[in-house]
């Protein structure tokens, strides 16, 4: 039982930078990179394509329980990790405005959790990975060796959506319109009953505020370093 590689939780509110850094840890630790976000994305983005309302609780109860998601890394930086459900390649889809303002919703209906929870820790089965996301330290891999908390003030957060849009050549929004939807998805995953976004007790918080991504990567390895591996 003990064959198993560590695990390295890394959880936070949307724009701490989890992705990025949850990456290069990976890379950079020779572990592979599960993201949990892309895996409700591609999920949303299902039930929107399908034309289900998005009230429609038990319709995506069902598409839920039969849908397939596949993630493999890429190394097009633009899009990293090539996302598909249901054998489509949603890899770009996943990302836009429409997927983005009805993650949440599509994210805290409990029949959704149980069965992406169960796709997550079948992955993890073996360890020897950085997965991101919400309740990874809490829920989906409590045992996780090493457990982080990004954080970032919404402002900092808002900055960082908007040159990522900018990057992308994508509309972007004003700052204060990225605030303002920062600010709803943050309640909305932090207030929702089941696995809402919240710090494990035992996680390390690091706010990235005024650090680049290669200062808060490194002070993970150093913390995954620390613990001996
Ligand atoms: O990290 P992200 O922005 O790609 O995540 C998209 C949404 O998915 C986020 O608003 C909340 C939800 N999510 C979740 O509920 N649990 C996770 N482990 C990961 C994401």
């Amino acid at each position: 039982l003990n064959s198993r590689q560590p695990i390295v939780a890394i959880d936070g509110p949307a724009g701490a930078g989890k992705s990025t850094v949850a990456r290069q840890v990976a890379a950079a630790l020779g572990l592979v990179y599960l993201d949990t976000g892309a895996m409700y994305r591609a999920l949303t983005w299902l039930v929107l394509d399908s034309g289900i309302d998005i009230n429609d609780l038990p319709a995506i109860a069902q598409l839920a329980s039969s849908c397939q998601i596949q993630l493999a890394s890429s190394t097009d930086l633009e899009n990293p990790v090539r996302v598909w459900i249901n054998d489509r390649e949603v890899t770009q889809h996943i990302r836009s405005l429409e997927v983005t303002a009805h993650v949440s919703k599509v994210a805290s209906q409990s029949a959704v959790r149980q069965e992406l929870l169960r796709q997550q820790q079948r992955w993890g089965q073996k360890g020897g990975l950085v997965a991101e996301g919400r309740d990874i330290g809490t829920h989906v891999f409590p045992n996780a060796e090493l457990k982080i908390f990004l954080t970032a003030s919404v402002r900092e957060r808002a900055r960082r959506r908007q040159q990522d849009f900018e990057h992308q050549g994508q509309v972007t929004l004003t700052l204060e319109q990225l605030e303002k939807s920062i600010a709803e998805r943050d309640f909305l995953d932090s207030t929702r009953e089941l696995a809402p976004l919240q710090k494990a007790a035992d996680a390390m918080e690091i706010c990235t505020d005024g650090l680049s991504i290669a200062e808060v990567t490194a002070k993970i390895i150093s913390l995954y370093h620390d613990l001996g591996y």
